[in-house]
């Protein structure tokens, strides 16, 4: 029998990391600031910014950077093997693809991303499957994904003043 078992094992991180384990992270690289909780797994060489959360139960593949700034829900899943000769590529990594995240982007609990680009200051809602590019800002649902609403400023400030 062969046994592996989770942990933590070669990670880069920045100042104030904080994870919560059972989780299991392997030759990735995290920011300052940057929190994962339990049952995650961030692959090799998946890179991290600054002051981003990763809840728990999600999984963040190879090929995938994410910019600062960024949270990534519970149970949120990437993608870069998408099976385009029909079965999994197996160890032909050269079929895999890479998913970009830029800064400021949320990802509701339950997501899907494929492999794409996502622009700063995105959100993505619940349960949602994100198939293609996202180059202009703004509220993103469905499956799949489409453009729902412009970021609303006033929504925090609006907040605030209801204290
Ligand atoms: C996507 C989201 C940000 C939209 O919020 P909103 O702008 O307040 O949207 P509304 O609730 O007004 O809904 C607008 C429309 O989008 C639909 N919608 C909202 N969220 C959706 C989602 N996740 N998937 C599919 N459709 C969604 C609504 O049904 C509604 O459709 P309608 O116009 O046909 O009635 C929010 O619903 C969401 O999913 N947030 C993620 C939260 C999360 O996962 N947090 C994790 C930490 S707890």
């Amino acid at each position: 029998m062969k046994f592996n078992s989770v942990g933590i094992h070669k990670i880069i991180h920045g100042e104030n990391f904080k994870i919560v384990y059972p989780c299991n992270l392997y030759e990735c690289s995290f920011g300052d600031n940057c929190f994962v909780g339990p049952f995650t797994e961030v692959q090799k060489d998946v890179m991290i910014g600054d002051n981003c959360k990763i809840q728990s139960h999600s999984f963040i593949c190879e090929g995938v950077t994410i910019g600062d700034n960024c949270f990534i829900g519970h149970g949120v899943m990437f993608i870069n093997d998408t099976f385009k000769i029909g079965k999994p590529a197996g160890g032909l990594k050269c079929l895999w693809k890479r998913t970009n995240i830029g800064d400021n982007v949320s990802i509701g609990s339950n997501a899907t991303i494929l492999p794409v680009d996502i622009c700063d200051n995105v959100v993505i809602g619940a349960g949602s499957v994100v198939t293609k590019n996202i180059s202009i800002e703004g509220i993103y649902a469905g499956n799949p994904a489409k453009f729902l609403r412009n970021l609303d400023e006033g929504t925090i400030s609006r907040c605030k003043e209801r204290k």
